[in-house]
């Protein structure tokens, strides 16, 4: 089987930390985002995994050649010289998506879930239609693309609406479809959108169905959803009883609350408490009497004696000070120094950066 990853666009609401690395390579429970995807995409059987790539196409490629031979797929990179947004991608693959009449994947580089690939394609095989969209209920609907299903079919689409402004309803498009080859036929080679065009049409013709995600999904391409996402992550490792978790008992140092992930490199001092909700990278230093909660830290970060840490993102290479307080959705960039007994409040802090400052309300550290 065939799948397309769309992973261009430029990732700004990731921002600070889409301005070191692009959004599919940021480290998602210790992974690069897209990995996840990937590893699903090989474990459902997938052989020809198509990257869509239109920013920094140098560093995608170097980061994920090695991927190919640790899942056995063949992944190769289609790269836009402009970018041509959610469709236009697939007809620039049309050679390896069209190379057999057997239908492909196609998803957003920034959802996380767990896969059903193989319940997909069952299912799209038993309606027998173009396309099939993977949906999932979510609160805030208006800031996906919403589905309205026909009153008298409970999968057949009637409508498709974008980022609507009215509610129409609360079951969006997860980011992840499979299309039958016949679909490259309705898409130009130009900037598209698969949302905005391409779906309307296949409406249209009745030909587009839904699918029910089962589990938890989240679009963590904002920071507030990437730290949404970790936790329902954890969570679902938690269930899963997944060995990637590290577990309260082992000889730890610290107090441990659950759905912990440390990367085995980390290092954590004495007479912390760490969780629950937190994911701890390569080569993290932890000094000692840290409390983290409800955060991410990215390799080669420090904590340092006694800092308070929760809902916060802490970039590459950062060192938080000793009795610093960090909350509220903080995200840090590459490189971030934060002083002694600060305190920062939703602070957004642009990569190289020193505070010495607190920053008491949400605000951009440029
Ligand atoms: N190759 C390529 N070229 N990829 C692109 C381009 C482009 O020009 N523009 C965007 N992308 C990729 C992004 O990297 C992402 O993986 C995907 O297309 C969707 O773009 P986002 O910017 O993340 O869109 P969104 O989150 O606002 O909305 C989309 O995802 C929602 C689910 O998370 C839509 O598909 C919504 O309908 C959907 O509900
Ligand atoms: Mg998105």
């Amino acid at each position: 089987m065939k799948a397309l990853i769309l992973v261009g666009g430029f990732g700004t609401r990731l921002r600070p930390l889409t301005l070191t690395l692009p959004k599919p390579l940021v480290e998602f429970g210790n992974r690069p985002m897209i990995v996840h995807q990937i590893e699903a995409l090989a474990h459902a059987g997938v052989t020809d995994i198509v990257l869509a790539v239109n920013y920094r196409p140098e560093i995608m490629t170097k980061a994920l050649e090695k991927y190919s031979a640790e899942y056995n797929v063949n992944i190769t990179f289609s790269v836009e010289t402009e970018p041509l947004g959610t469709a236009g991608p697939l007809k620039l693959a049309e050679k390896v998506l069209g190379k057999d009449d057997k239908p492909f994947f196609v998803l957003n580089s920034d959802v996380i879930c767990d896969f059903p690939f193989n319940e997909l394609a069952k299912f799209h095989e038993s309606h027998g239609q173009e396309g099939t969209i993977v949906v999932t209920k979510v609160e805030e609907p208006s800031k996906y693309g919403v589905i309205v299903h026909k009153p008298d079919h409970p999968s057949r689409i009637d409508r498709f609406v974008e980022k609507p402004v009215e509610f129409v309803g609360n079951r969006i498009n997860a980011g992840i479809y499979i299309l039958n080859p016949s679909v490259l036929k309705r898409i130009e080679l130009r900037p598209t959108s698969i949302e905005q065009e391409t779906f309307p049409a296949i409406v249209k013709d009745g030909q587009l169905h839904s699918f029910d995600l089962e589990g938890f999904w989240m679009d963590v391409g904002q920071p507030k959803d990437f730290l949404s996402g970790t936790c329902l992550y954890l969570s679902s490792l938690t269930k899963q009883n997944s060995k990637l978790l590290s577990h309260p008992g082992q000889s730890t140092p610290y107090i441990h609350s659950g759905n912990v992930l440390i990367d085995p490199s980390a290092k954590i001092g004495k007479n912390c408490k760490i969780g629950p909700n937190v994911v701890i990278g390569p080569n993290v230093e932890i000094g000692d009497g840290v409390r983290l909660q409800r955060c991410v830290l990215l390799q080669g970060s420090k904590v340092k004696e006694h800092a308070w840490v929760k809902s916060t993102i802490v970039g590459w290479n950062s060192t938080i000070g000793r009795w610093a307080r960090l909350e509220n959705v903080s995200v840090l960039g590459d490189d971030v120094t934060i002083g002694d007994e600060i305190y920062c409040n939703g602070a957004s802090v642009l990569p190289h950066k020193s505070i010495k400052a607190n920053v008491d309300a949400p605000a951009i550290i440029m």
